[in-house]
């Protein structure tokens, strides 16, 4: 995590990195800075907190120079604070840097005992005086640079100004994204394509290992074995334009709202408009023939993973692995040869998923994404890509990314169902009608949002929440647990129904939210049960049920909320949003920032 940028300009190169930097800030936001060349000198202006105290830093003492770089964090190495905010400098180099340097407390023992002062806690400076070190050796920037990299062990993607070159920046990437802008006699460094698409749409992608010297007039990149490489230029399909919260009073609101739509046009782009078949990108393997699938995730897209692998197993028939991404390397399972391995990430960026993709594609496996963001590294690496349709997700708790990866999966799922023959044709009409219903059932879910908003003034309250469910059912009390603790802050903990008396229930006690995720499918008379025993030890039971179930069973919870009554397959698609708007409105009455909650980020970079 951690958002980069560079700017070689004719123009104050200040606002636009600042600009940059707000572009930039999902990926972290607890401290910003930039640094630029200013009469042959590096000069700083450095902030914690948000990007908005930097620009109240830089309105009292503005920063002036054509070149400059810039940095929002997301601390590993060091508590958030302005001397710990990047860029680090020394009297030769500033540096901004995105990843983490393994071997920094190494390096730094030995700087240390060389006689280089340090000045913050990061692993961040370690890079910045061993630069210094080669330029005072004599070593030109660039060779200075690509000597200090060979020392370094871990994740970065860096930019690198030096005192004396107003014409010049140095990136280099390993592990972490960094991409150049070409622009009109100027030229760009971001994380993303997103960051530069206000200063250019003619965007190249660093590979792993390259070094690029950036100056006005273009770029000249070394890959990793000192050659020079072309890089091919492409045009980002990112807008320029900000993305706004509209007439909505966070980020995390208008997505949820948006669900419907993104649904539908997800939705619309697995479908043929004639036939009506699933229609996927063209596959270099054969889906009827895949001995095993492989799924790694992290957060919420993990989630989405775990309701995908019931619908595999179940209706396609296929042998499915899911672990978190971060556990699934280390595991080292063997894989049979000819398997698939998916990947499901909004940002297409998250290091422990790309770090297992990586590992898949050593084992032989049949690389697989399922991404929103197109332009990512995953796509790059993936020998097909299933794309979602969210648009650009800006709230940090994951919302619309998740209900359209389910959509893909349930399409995924069917094509599967068929290539295998797993399917009859009734069933799969069955299973498609319900698919196609989903976008119009959402809508109807947003109309319990008044009565969502009311449980939420006794749930903001609670000290825990706990969720139960069962099958996919099981997979959204984790999420609606995950939301409620990332923004709200309240402890709040998913549980398989069954699980709960093998532990969890002693949790229980009277008043208690437990929120009973129970969709009226094969499982729901079990569920009960299960309600019934947290009932009997007085828990204040939240009832997220269909027609029949409230029928059945409302009596017995203190709130009851009615969803559309759906085909089992697609009711984690609809119960998903009910759990995203009680998180939503506790945190809201909590007061806490929801867009951006504390200690996290959108897209994490790091291991
Ligand atoms: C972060 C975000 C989560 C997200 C997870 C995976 O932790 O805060 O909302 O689910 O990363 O991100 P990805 O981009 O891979 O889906």
């Amino acid at each position: 995590m951690c958002g980069i940028i560079g700017v070689i300009g004719n123009g104050p190169a200040a606002p636009l990195l600042v600009d940059g930097l707000k572009r930039l800030e999902y990926r972290g936001y607890d401290s910003a800075g930039i640094a630029t060349i200013a009469n042959g000198k590096i000069a700083r202006r450095r902030s914690e907190g948000k990007i908005a105290r930097l620009e109240a830093v830089l309105e009292n003492e503005p920063l002036e120079g054509n070149v400059g770089i810039g940095h929002t964090r997301w601390a590993t190495h060091g508590a958030p604070t302005t001397v710990n905010a990047h860029p680090h400098a020394t009297d030769r180099v500033a540096i901004v840097h995105n990843g983490i340097i393994e071997n920094f407390q190494r390096l730094r023992d030995e700087l240390t005992a060389a006689g280089c002062r340090f000045e913050t806690d990061t692993d961040t400076e370690v890079v910045a005086h061993l630069i210094t070190r080669n330029l005072e050796d004599g070593m030109p920037p660039r060779e200075a640079t690509a000597a200090a990299l060979e020392r370094l062990e871990g994740a970065f993607a860096l930019g690198i100004l030096f005192t004396g070159e107003d014409g010049l920046i140095i990136g280099a990437r390993r592990g972490s994204p960094l991409a150049i802008g070409y622009g009109d006699g100027e030229m760009f460094l971001g994380s993303d394509a997103l960051a530069l698409a206000p200063l250019t749409r003619r965007i190249a992608y660093l590979e792993e290992g390259d070094l690029v010297a950036l100056t006005r007039d273009g770029a000249v990149v070394h890959d990793a074995a000192g050659r020079v490489a072309m890089r091919e230029i492409h045009l980002t399909e990112q807008s320029g334009a900000a993305v706004g919260k509209g007439n909505y009073g966070h980020f995390m609101l208008k997505e949820i709202y948006e669900q419907p739509t993104v649904i539908g046009d997800t939705l619309s782009s697995f479908y043929h408009p004639v036939s009506g078949d699933v229609r996927l990108p063209e596959l270099p393997f054969d889906l009827g023939r895949l001995p095993k699938i492989t799924i790694a995730a992290c957060g919420t897209a993990y989630y989405a993973g775990l309701i995908a692998r019931y619908w595999l197993e179940k209706i396609a028939r296929v042998p499915v692995d899911i672990d978190i991404a971060s556990e699934f390397r280390y595991r080292d399972a063997p894989m049979p040869e000819g398997g698939l391995a998916l990947f499901i990430s909004q940002s297409g960026e998250t290091a422990d998923t790309l770090a297992a993709l990586r590992f898949c594609r050593k084992q032989g496996q049949h690389i697989a994404s399922l991404l929103n963001v197109a332009e990512s590294t995953m796509a790059r690496e993936s020998d097909i890509v299933l794309r979602t349709l969210a648009g650009p997700e800006i709230g940090v708790c994951s919302t619309k990314a998740f209900t359209t990866q389910l959509v893909a999966l349930a399409c995924f799922t069917l094509a599967c169902a068929r290539a295998r023959d797993a399917i009859s044709h009734d069933e799969e009409a069955r299973l498609s009608a319900a698919r196609a219903e989903v976008p119009s059932r959402a809508a109807e879910v947003l109309n319990h949002d008044e009565r969502l908003q009311e449980l939420a003034r006794e749930i903001a309250r609670a000290e825990t929440v706990i969720y139960i469910g069962r099958g996919t059912g099981f997979a959204i009390a984790l999420e609606g647990a995950l939301k409620l603790k990332e923004i709200s802050y309240i402890h709040a903990e998913g549980f398989a129904a069954g699980e709960l008396k093998h532990g969890p229930i002693a949790l229980v006690d009277e008043g208690v939210p437990v929120v009973v995720i129970a969709p009226s499918d094969s499982l729901f008379e079990k569920t009960a049960s299960n309600m019934e025993e947290v009932i009997a030890r007085g828990a204040h039971v939240v009832f997220l049920s269909d027609a029949a179930g409230v029928a059945a069973l409302g009596d017995r919870a203190a709130t009851v909320i009615e969803l559309p009554t759906v085909d089992p397959f697609v009711a984690p698609i609809l119960y998903a949003i009910p759990v995203q708007l009680l998180a939503y409105h506790v945190a809201v009455i909590r007061g806490t920032d929801i867009d951006q909650p504390r200690n996290l980020a959108k897209s994490v970079t790091v291991e």
